[in-house]
């Protein structure tokens, strides 16, 4: 018989990392209602800012910072003991709008750069453990993706970031994140040689995030469970660490199941057994309930992609990988 015991409970026994992507806009619009962060500190040991540490939401202004949705979401994890992810601090996707109409040089990019992650990175090196440090920089045809970053300072600006994250947060985690890694293919293939080369150049690295949205765009992200887990232990082989990192399921219109919640909830718990029988100890959600997901208002996929229903009910994903930890327990 299935114990009582909640998922956080389990995977503190089994020292694995479940954790959820917050977007502060979910503190915002349930201001009265407890039900969020009851749900996130009963049931997960870890929470990433989903959007809040982005340079768009944070930098209203070139000069001015805006902490306040960052802060909460941190805050939140430490008073509440759980493992706390910032994503992301260079990402050439969210970024402000006065930033995208600046006509800077390239060594007023690098200078800027420098200093949003000495200013990001150091504002919580003794609460944020791991940093999704850089985010997507491999283009999905395996080649480095054009970014400003990259156009400024060509591939030494992940040396450089890194390097900037470490001389401010020496004791957090660092991360390169991605998606479409989760299965070998040439990106996979292209980002495993980047890690590589950043390695070989001795830089401060400590992981790579697989985000596994796994939606019917991205075929990659939804092979089973031999082919990701046999991805993670190369990441692994590297000497990196590897962690799950913006996981949901969704489906497109003309996919049809007898029972598409029990397939969902097959695909959380074959993708968490793949993670943790090959080395990997962390999978975060891309958000804790339905009603929060970023696939809402899709016309192409459905959107009802997590563990807990838009009244935070659990549905069977939370109960497969619940079962698969209490099995392991
Ligand atoms: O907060 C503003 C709000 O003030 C405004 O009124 C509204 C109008 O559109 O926009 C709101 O911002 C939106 C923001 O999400 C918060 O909801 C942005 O338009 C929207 O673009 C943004 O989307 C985010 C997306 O990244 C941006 O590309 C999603 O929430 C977020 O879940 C998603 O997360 C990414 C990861 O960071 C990286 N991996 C892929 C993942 C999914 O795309």
């Amino acid at each position: 018989m299935s114990s009582e015991k909640t998922l956080r409970e389990l995977a503190d026994e089994n020292d694995v990392t479940i954790g959820a992507g917050v977007p502060a806009r979910s503190f915002r619009q349930y201001p009265d209602d407890p039900t969020l962060a009851q749900t996130l500190k009963r049931e997960f040991n870890a929470i990433t800012t989903a959007n809040a540490l982005k340079m768009g939401p944070l930098r209203p202004e070139r000069k001015v910072y805006d902490f306040d949705d960052a802060d909460a979401i941190v805050n939140f994890g430490v008073e509440n003991d759980m493992t706390v992810r910032g994503h992301t601090l260079l990402w050439h996707k969210q970024t402000p709008e006065w930033f995208l109409a600046w006509d800077y040089t390239d060594d007023q990019l690098e200078a800027f750069v420098r200093d949003h992650i000495h200013t990001v990175a150091g504002r919580y090196h003794d609460k944020v453990d791991v940093w999704d440090v850089v985010n997507e920089a491999v283009a999905d045809d395996g080649s480095m993706r054009e970014t400003m970053w990259y156009e400024a300072m060509g591939e030494a600006y992940l040396d450089k970031a890194f390097e900037w994250a470490n001389d401010v947060a020496p004791n957090a985690d660092l991360y390169y994140n991605d998606y479409e890694i989760a299965s070998d293919n040439d990106k996979a293939d292209a980002v495993y040689d980047l890690l590589q080369r950043l390695l070989d150049r001795g830089v401060p690295i400590d992981g790579v995030g697989i985000q596994m949205h796994s939606l019917p765009s991205y075929q990659h992200s939804r092979e089973g469970p031999e082919a990701v887990g046999a991805n993670i232990r190369r990441f692994k082989d590297l000497g990196l660490d590897v962690q799950v990192t913006e996981m949901d399921v969704a489906y497109g219109p003309d996919e049809e199941f007898d029972d598409r919640l029990e397939h969902q909830a097959q695909y959380y718990r074959d993708v968490l057994e793949a993670c943790l029988d090959n080395g990997c100890d962390t999978l975060i959600t891309w958000g804790v309930h339905d009603a929060g997901t970023w696939l809402q208002n899709r016309y192409d996929v459905t959107s009802d992609p997590l563990l807990f229903d838009e009244n935070f009910n659990p549905k069977p994903a939370y109960d497969a990988i619940r079962d698969l930890l209490e099995s392991r327990s």
